[in-house]
């Protein structure tokens, strides 16, 4: 289907509203803005209002129970928006995207039968028909095929940007099955755009105002799209092309796996200067016993000398992690050989989780389940040292004057506030014409989240 045939002149009202409720990771936060930029072209704009929205869009994460179950809860909001706007006849089309939709399909339907569409992530090019379809038929759509061909060729361009800093998704899905995980299931198998596609995008999101860019995918360092020779490209030879393009002042790139680090990415660490110093490498677990029965193909040792390697390349790099605690079968002595890990590698900023099973995945049906209460003291212990490592990372900005990407004002009059170099928050005393330009900024305190200072002379 091309986008142009969902644009026919006067099928759809104007001034019609969209509200989109956006769960879960980054890569959903780029599809909830693809899919406002599908609806644009048929008269509806984004309002942050549920009671004004003709169309209630959940793009939604099954990652891990509580994820999925903030999902229900939202839809019990949804259902009450829903009742009020009919007594004052406006219809109401709820629609649910993203990942619970893919893993549940007509399930959403069963238990909230509210919702009229469930559309997964690999089909929100075809959102526009199937709103239509949804809205004349009397029975709800579910649409979770994996389409042989790419989402991303069929949706409209993007739109003017407001901010500094974009994401852009360059690749999908993930064939890596590690046992606890959802993705390989909800965003299938791996896919990877190609080079040519992602530059003009690229260049498109500079031209508009972008002065960053965070490339996407579940297991972007396992990206392999196509050049314009033909030839599978890695991620390293594309931030090598994207560096090229003038305006563009910062390259970033999440999330990795440690088994897809390969040496030229490494490499890029130290050639290209646009190339951020921030990597985030998840570990999930320090024991070699845990890593094999997750499925992660690595070992605790494989990690730390990866570690090293990417430190020699690049020495101030941050480390920034994933870690889950509870694993089926981990004992306290596994345990505490994370927090040996932690401890070595020093991360200046980490996500940790309590394992959650997840139905239809290996691990949900392991022998061994850990109580909720010790998973929850084990978090607790893990969550205070990287804390410690958090905030000592921080510290030890100050004094130092770093880079700063302004993004846009504070809380307090009169400030701004951007990233470092690391992903830092920083907090600076500047004008609004200075939003988007890179600036440096001499930091004068650390919290344990951000990062304040002054601007000083360019
Ligand atoms: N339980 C807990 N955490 C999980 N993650 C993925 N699946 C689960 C699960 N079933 C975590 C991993 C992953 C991050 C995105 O979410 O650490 O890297
Ligand atoms: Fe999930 Fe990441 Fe493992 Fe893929 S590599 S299965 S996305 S945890």
């Amino acid at each position: 289907m091309s986008s142009n045939s969902v644009t026919a002149p006067g099928e759809e009202p104007q001034g019609r509203k969209v509200f989109i409720k956006t769960f879960g990771c980054q890569m959903n936060a780029y599809d909830s803005e693809r899919m406002a930029e599908a609806l644009a072209p048929l008269g509806y704009v984004e309002t942050a209002a549920m009671a004004d929205a003709d169309i209630i869009l959940l793009n939604t994460c099954h990652i891990r129970d509580k994820a999925a179950e903030k999902v229900y809860s939202e839809l019990g909001r949804v259902r009450e928006a829903k009742a009020s706007r009919r007594q004052r006849n406006l219809d109401t089309l709820v629609a649910v995207a993203g990942c619970v939709a893919q893993a549940e399909g007509a399930e959403i339907i069963d238990r909230a039968p509210v919702v009229d569409l469930v559309i997964g992530p690999q089909s929100y090019q075809k959102l526009p028909q199937l709103i239509r379809s949804a809205r004349s038929g009397r029975r709800p759509i579910v649409e979770t095929e994996f389409p042989e061909d790419s989402k991303f060729a069929d949706l409209p361009p993007r739109r003017a940007p407001q901010r500094a800093s974009a994401f852009l998704t360059v690749q999908e899905g993930c064939n890596k099955f590690c046992t606890f995980c959802v993705v390989p299931y909800t965003r299938g198998s791996e896919f990877s755009r190609p080079v040519a596609e992602i530059e003009t995008e690229a260049r498109r999101l500079v031209e508009q105002g972008v002065r960053e860019i965070t490339l996407l995918g579940q297991n972007v360092n396992a990206y392999h799209g196509q050049g314009a020779d033909g030839s599978a490209w890695t991620l390293a030879r594309l931030i090598a092309r994207l560096a090229k393009i003038d305006g563009l002042e910062r390259l970033r790139y999440t999330t990795n796996h440690p088994r897809d680090m390969s040496e030229d990415l490494i490499a890029a660490h130290r050639d290209v200067p646009k190339l951020m110093p921030y990597l985030h490498l998840a570990l999930q677990s320090g024991a070699d016993r845990i890593l094999a029965a997750m499925n992660r193909k690595h070992t605790a040792a494989d990690y730390l000398r990866l570690v090293q390697r990417i430190r020699a390349a690049r020495p101030d790099i941050a480390l920034s992690t994933d870690i889950i605690v509870g694993f089926p079968g981990e004992t306290e002595a596994e345990f505490e050989a994370t927090l040996r890990v932690v401890e070595q590698v020093g991360f200046a900023q980490a996500f940790s989780f309590k394992y959650s099973p997840r139905p239809g995945t290996p691990a949900a049906t392991m022998t061994g389940q850990i109580p909720p209460a010790v998973a929850a003291e084990r978090l607790a212990r893990l969550q205070a040292v990287l804390d410690a490592h958090q905030a000592r990372f921080n510290r030890a900005c100050i004094g130092r004057t770093l880079p700063v990407l302004f993004e846009k004002k504070g809380r307090r009059a009169g400030q701004l506030v951007g990233r470092s170099p690391y992903l830092q928050a920083v907090h600076a005393a500047a004008n609004e014409a200075m939003i988007g330009r890179v600036l440096p900024v001499e930091i004068a305190g650390a919290g344990p989240n951000s990062l304040s200072g002054t601007v000083v002379a360019d």
